[in-house]
């Protein structure tokens, strides 16, 4: 038995914040950002809704695709570092609710930007293993509720966001998940750190007057470590399969910072026509922002049935991972 990506979906918050508001909010420029970045907007959700909001809408666009009854979903799988609430319920079982699916393994992992690939490499071993048929898998992210407008290092790079996918099984080889790489090194864990209102440091005056609930980045150490994994990543992706590059037909990096997937992309040889880049318009959703560009490729025409897709991620923790994944989805 194979597990395979039967379908995609992804929502996108309606709200834009572009660089001209930032530039209003903090000390920087719209140059700066398009610079260093690439990013020229990224979607900020309502007040009102949470991350299981943004999950919902993507994993209802995701089901239809795919043409199966909910109820035929065995285990929700949703990668989130801004659930909507602390420690429990899990936003999975919030979305399994709205979905109106009950009696459902449902939860949540904690892998920042590389949970996609991580809840990947969980729903294939789930489904090769007869252990469930069909994982709605999900990447959602409200940042902008863990997001600092006062510190111009992060709130430039970060949106929200959420992708669903529904990997189910198959017997067909030609349609399989083939390759899921997940690791990490956690002696990296200050790089990109929410400081406060966990066990070391639990919620206090003290942790809110320093700001600790908020995300930090050393962003120039992460990005150092981000470029040489990300290619480090693919090329034994590639090698283990006995692939190269030009067997890919879309290259699908986290969408981070184009001046990264740029170092990447020209490291291993990959066309511009052949990368899916969305971070100009939706900024880092961690998460979600390789389902978000899977969506992406698929709803703009660049994503057909038996496309073969590299996934290559990279995030906090640090985590890092790489997927070769065949897109199995039927119009
Ligand atoms: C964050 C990032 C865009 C910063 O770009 P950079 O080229 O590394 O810039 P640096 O951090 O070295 O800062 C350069 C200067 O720009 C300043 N700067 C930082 N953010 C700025 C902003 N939004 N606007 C204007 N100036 C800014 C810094 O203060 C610094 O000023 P200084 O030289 O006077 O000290 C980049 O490091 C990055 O993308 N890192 C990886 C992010 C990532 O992948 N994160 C998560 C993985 S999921």
């Amino acid at each position: 038995m194979f597990a395979s990506l039967k379908s995609i979906g992804a929502y996108v918050p309606k709200n834009i914040l572009t660089n001209q508001d930032l530039e209003k909010m903090v000390d920087t420029s719209d140059e700066w950002i398009k610079k260093r970045t690439g990013i020229e907007i990224r979607h900020i959700a309502d007040k009102d809704e949470a991350t299981s909001d943004l999950a919902y809408k993507a994993a209802k666009i995701a089901i239809k695709r795919a043409k199966i009854d909910k109820n035929e979903i065995d285990a929700i799988i949703l990668a989130t570092i801004s659930p909507d609430y602390f420690c429990m319920p899990s936003t999975a079982c919030l979305v399994a609710d709205k979905l109106g699916i009950t009696n459902v393994m449902a939860f949540d992992i904690s892998a920042a930007c590389s949970g996609f690939v991580y809840s990947l490499s969980i729903a294939k071993s789930f489904i090769e293993s007869g252990l469930k048929k069909n994982v709605l898998v999900i990447g959602a992210e409200k940042l902008s509720s863990i997001t600092n407008y006062h510190d111009r290092t992060t709130c430039v790079i970060f949106g929200d966001g959420a992708g669903a996918a529904l990997i189910s099984a198959t017997e067909n080889k030609e349609e399989a998940i083939m390759d899921v790489m997940a690791s990490s090194d956690g002696k990296y864990a200050d790089l990109l750190i929410t400081p406060g209102g966990g066990s070391r440091y639990p919620t206090n005056e003290e942790t809110l007057k320093n700001e600790m609930h908020f995300m930090k980045m050393a962003g120039n150490e992460t990005f150092k470590i981000a470029v040489k994994t990300l290619t480090e990543d693919v090329i034994e992706i590639l090698k283990r399969n006995h692939l190269t590059s030009d067997d890919v037909d879309r290259f699908i990096p986290h969408q981070a910072n184009y001046r990264i997937i740029e170092y990447v992309r020209n490291k291993l040889d990959f066309p511009k026509e052949r990368t899916v880049l969305t971070v100009a318009k939706y900024g880092n959703t961690s998460s979600a922002s390789i389902p978000m560009a899977i969506n992406d490729a698929y709803e703009n025409g660049n994503l057909k049935y038996g496309d073969l897709m590299l996934l290559d991620t990279f995030g906090g923790g640090l985590t890092w991972g790489s997927a070769l994944v065949k897109f199995a989805m039927k119009k």
